[in-house]
């Protein structure tokens, strides 16, 4: 009985281990999860002016929820990375339940991913991620593709619209 009881708890621990420590490392090195607001995801879609045939990108997907409105847009192929498995099964079952299929979901630290393919990369992360990944952004990004991230400015680059909700929230639309 003992024995069993100390199998049991070991497969837990290292079960929350291998949840936990991503989870956390990705709250460090990017933000923890906050989710964009329902109602700035319209308006968001909206002056993103999305044409067919573009591929979104979204660095630390949460839940996802963003990967789903943009993909309901015309034939818009929707590519998303996550850290922290929690997060990462939670949107491969978002993904599911709204049976999107043009979609790649990793579960990958964004900072290692090639963005050379993107036309439209959305980041709701910290200032510290947001300066880390604009040296990133300036090498692979290709010219004209747009970067749209809420809450925080990209230090050293000027948007070309900033878009507030009713609690004075900022989106920053930035082109590379
Ligand atoms: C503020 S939440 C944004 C969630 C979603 N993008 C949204 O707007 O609703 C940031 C997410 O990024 C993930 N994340 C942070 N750093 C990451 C990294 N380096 N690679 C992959 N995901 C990361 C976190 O786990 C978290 O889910």
């Amino acid at each position: 009985m003992l024995k069993l009881v100390y199998m049991f708890s070991t497969i837990l621990l290292l079960v929350l281990l291998i949840v936990i420590i991503p989870t956390a490392v990705a709250a460090i090195i990017g933000a923890p999860l906050a989710l964009t607001r329902k109602r700035q995801v319209k308006d968001i879609i909206k002056k993103a002016a999305l044409k067919p045939g573009q591929i979104f990108y979204e660095l630390g997907c949460g839940t996802g929820r963003m990967m789903i409105a943009f993909s309901k847009q015309a034939n818009i192929r929707v590519i998303g990375f996550e850290l922290s498995p929690l997060f990462y099964i939670f949107s491969l079952l978002n993904l599911k339940i709204h049976r999107v299929k043009n979609y790649e979901l990793y579960l990958k630290d964004f900072f290692g991913a090639n963005l050379n393919k993107a036309d439209i990369v959305f980041c709701f992360l910290m200032p510290k991620a947001l300066a880390k990944l604009r040296s990133k952004f300036e090498k692979e990004l290709k010219p004209g593709a747009k970067i749209i991230s809420p809450g925080f400015k990209i230090k050293g680059w000027h948007p070309y619209l900033v878009i507030k909700d009713s609690k004075n929230l900022p989106v920053y639309f930035y082109r590379r």
